[in-house]
């Protein structure tokens, strides 16, 4: 049996339903800014051993939980799980971020990728999400991820992060858009299975990761990533154990196409912290819910800082649902944990007021 849900605010602010106050989670709250983070990582050995040990996973996926009144979990691994299971030999070189020992480079590669089973190839995931969710005993909702198919490719062609615009990635864009779009139509099939495994071991929201479609032009996002997200929104299971399990999508510098992101088909459109929050509302209207957007360099400021900037974000969306409490992208390393209790405050005790009907 699975427990009842006790709290159950984000998923509500999602479909725009009343709530008593705004959600809120953080992207990237498991991570390295939490001491006890860093030690049951380091038990783990390494990052990927932590994500690949579902007991582990579910220890780091609670500890912010633990901490702070966050109103959903989000399940602890990362977008890069994927591609490693397509046989591209994922692995962290220390201090310099994820690599691929296999990148695509050669088209009689990139003819050969395939889909993995995410029950198989990707089955410490799924035993992970099943062993948060009896964890969680219904305290909070579970987050199940994915990277966009763009994101990803960006990695599975460059074989690394990037500094400088992922140039191999942009120039097999523009040379082979034939065998690019293979990859993204590989990885779009990959992502909606992916996804839908999540969903049925147990995530009861999911989000989209598009971290690098806010690098392209319009036209080229529109193509090569919108295109994607949009056919795996389509594809996804859109309830289970009796409630509707909504989809957000995140792209990173993607304020100036929200109404194209919303017509998704998606319940939430992520906002990076260049877009303004009351701008985006008056935009997308009541067709979707909105996450987002503090700067997470606010968190570096005293709390007195801190609190104001809440303050003019939650005016800024103004009366009403409709608002998930986020950061605007990843929590930094360096952040102060005690800042965050500061953070987590000022969103319950200054929201409450956008909430009397
Ligand atoms: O939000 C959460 O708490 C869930 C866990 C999560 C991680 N990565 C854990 C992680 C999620 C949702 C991600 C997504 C992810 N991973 C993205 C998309 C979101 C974004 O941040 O733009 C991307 C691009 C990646 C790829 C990735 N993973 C990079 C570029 C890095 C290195 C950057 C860094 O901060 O060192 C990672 C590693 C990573 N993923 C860490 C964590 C907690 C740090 C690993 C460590 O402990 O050393």
């Amino acid at each position: 049996m699975t427990a009842v849900l006790q709290n159950d605010r984000f998923l509500r602010a999602l479909l725009r339903q009343p709530v008593d106050q705004t959600p809120m989670w953080l992207m990237r709250q498991a991570g390295r800014y939490l001491p006890e983070y860093c030690a049951t990582r380091k038990q783990a050995g390494s990052f990927l051993q932590l994500c690949q040990n579902p007991a582990l996973a579910t220890e780091v996926t609670l500890q912010p939980l633990e901490r702070y009144a966050l109103d959903a979990a989000i399940l602890f691994s990362d977008i890069l799980t994927v591609p490693d299971a397509m046989g591209l030999g994922l692995y962290f070189a220390e201090g310099e971020g994820p690599r691929f020992e296999r990148p695509l480079r050669d088209e009689a590669a990139i003819r050969q990728l395939h889909a993995p089973d995410p029950e198989q190839e990707l089955r410490y995931v799924m035993d992970a999400v099943r062993e948060i969710r009896k964890a969680l005993q219904g305290r909070v909702p579970l987050i199940g991820f994915s990277g966009s198919p763009f994101t990803l490719a960006c990695y599975m062609v460059e074989g690394r992060g990037s500094s400088d615009g992922f140039p191999v990635t942009k120039t097999m864009l523009h040379d082979r858009p034939d065998l690019f779009h293979h990859i993204l139509q590989v990885t779009t099939t990959a992502v909606t299975a992916y996804l839908n495994a999540q969903i049925a071991a147990g995530a009861q929201a999911v989000q989209l990761f598009d971290t690098w479609g806010g690098t392209l032009t319009k036209a080229a996002y529109q193509e090569f990533s919108l295109h994607y997200m949009q056919q795996i929104v389509s594809g996804l299971t859109r309830e289970a154990e009796g409630r509707k399990v909504p989809v957000i999508v995140f792209t990173k510098g993607g304020g100036q196409w929200l109404e194209m992101i919303a017509d998704t088909g998606c319940d939430a459109v992520g906002l990076d912290w260049t877009t303004d929050l009351g701008d985006a509302r008056r935009r997308v209207g009541d067709r979707v819910a909105l996450q987002g957007n503090l700067d997470p360099s606010t968190l570096f400021a005293q709390p007195a800082a801190i609190e104001r900037e809440v303050m003019r974000l939650l005016d800024s969306y103004g009366q009403g649902s409709g608002h998930v409490f986020n950061l605007g992208h990843g929590i930094s390393q360096f952040t102060r944990p005690e800042h965050v209790t500061a953070l987590v405050q000022a969103v319950q005790q200054h929201s409450r007021a956008y909430h009397r009907a």
